[in-house]
């Protein structure tokens, strides 16, 4: 496809080739080379919702491809505020721009926009839908985890927790997974926040053992990663919002890494975590640990970004031609 819209699009064969070029990335991505491959290209960057990591992963991986950037954040900077449409918003940021990475609150409205376009378009993220990059980014910290731990991908034990409801990283990672071979999947979301049944039911006729729990107070020795998430209040009904708040028996701590799981899970979070009081997102008490991923999964994300626009943009043969040592 011209576009990243869903992890649907993807095969395994794609998602292994994205990840050697992700790796091929990496001496741009540290800072010991440049290249200027995409040089005169022009990235549009609308995000008509919050975003630190996305926003400017993506804008640092254009930049390092060589490559210019015009960012939209918030509907404010848009004249989708003055009542423009996706469609014709598409149509004009086309005739500006060589690539689009676009975040908006409804799901689907990026395909919407990607529709009216011939230019690539990323979804960084369409309401609770979906996040493919985000999942080919910790696919990628998966593999390298693994490739450091000496563990294989097959036969592993992932636990999602978390807002499994709607969170689009959670919808995007256990489709990528459930590309590759048989694996243990275990899903624990609080009361009215678990994984859409149509993913259960995808992942399991692909061969997976799915389980859902109830709780984070069991046994979780042989689970190799856990990847937990915030939640997204932001998208309850008023209903739902109406006095809840989450126990922290969902709470990912050192207690319940040195009680339930063994020394070399790693933890991983797509961030941001919530770390206002009564939160009860991932504790800051792991900082420092070694098992936390989070800012490994952090940085993985430019090398991962460059190669989604470098295979987008079919320039990722060139690369090696045009690479230089950094001058500062
Ligand atoms: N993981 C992620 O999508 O973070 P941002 O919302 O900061 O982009």
């Amino acid at each position: 496809s011209r576009h990243l819209l869903s992890v649907d699009s993807l095969t395994r064969e794609s998602v292994d080739h994205l990840m050697r070029v992700a790796a091929r990335m990496e001496p741009i991505a540290q800072r010991r080379q440049v290249t200027r491959v995409l040089e005169g290209a022009v990235l549009g960057n609308l995000f008509f919702e919050a975003s630190t990591r996305t926003r400017v992963s993506f804008h640092a991986a254009f930049c390092r491809l060589g490559g210019s950037v015009c960012d939209t954040t918030g509907f404010t900077f848009s004249s989708m505020a003055k009542g423009e449409s996706l469609y014709d918003t598409s149509r004009v940021m086309s005739g500006y721009c060589d690539a689009i990475v676009m975040r908006h609150p409804d799901q689907g409205s990026v395909a919407e926009f990607a529709a009216a376009t011939h230019v690539p378009v990323i979804n960084g993220g369409d309401g609770p839908g979906e996040h493919p990059s985000q999942a080919l980014l910790d696919f990628y910290t998966i593999d390298k985890e693994f490739t450091r731990l000496g563990k294989q991908l097959a036969g592993a034990h992932v636990l999602l927790t978390g807002d499994l409801k709607y969170g689009r990283t959670v919808h995007s990672l256990i489709k990528l997974l459930s590309l590759y071979d048989p694996m243990r999947i275990t899903l624990v979301a609080p009361p009215g926040l678990e994984m859409p049944d149509y993913l259960i039911e995808l992942v399991a006729s692909r061969g997976h053992r799915v389980e859902e729990r109830t709780s984070l107070a069991d046994d979780y020795a042989d689970v190799d990663v856990v990847y937990t998430t915030r939640i997204q209040k932001e998208r309850f009904t008023a209903e739902m919002s109406e006095g809840f708040s989450l126990s922290r028996d969902f709470t990912v701590d050192r207690a319940f890494m040195d009680q339930r799981c063994g020394r070399d899970t790693i933890v991983m979070h797509p961030l941001p975590r919530d770390s206002r009081p009564d939160a009860n997102d991932l504790d800051v008490d792991l900082n420092g640990d070694p098992r936390l991923a989070i800012f490994r999964q952090t940085d993985n994300g430019i090398p991962v970004r460059m190669a989604i626009f470098a295979t987008l943009l079919q320039v990722e043969e060139l690369i090696e031609k045009d690479l230089r040592p950094v001058r500062w």
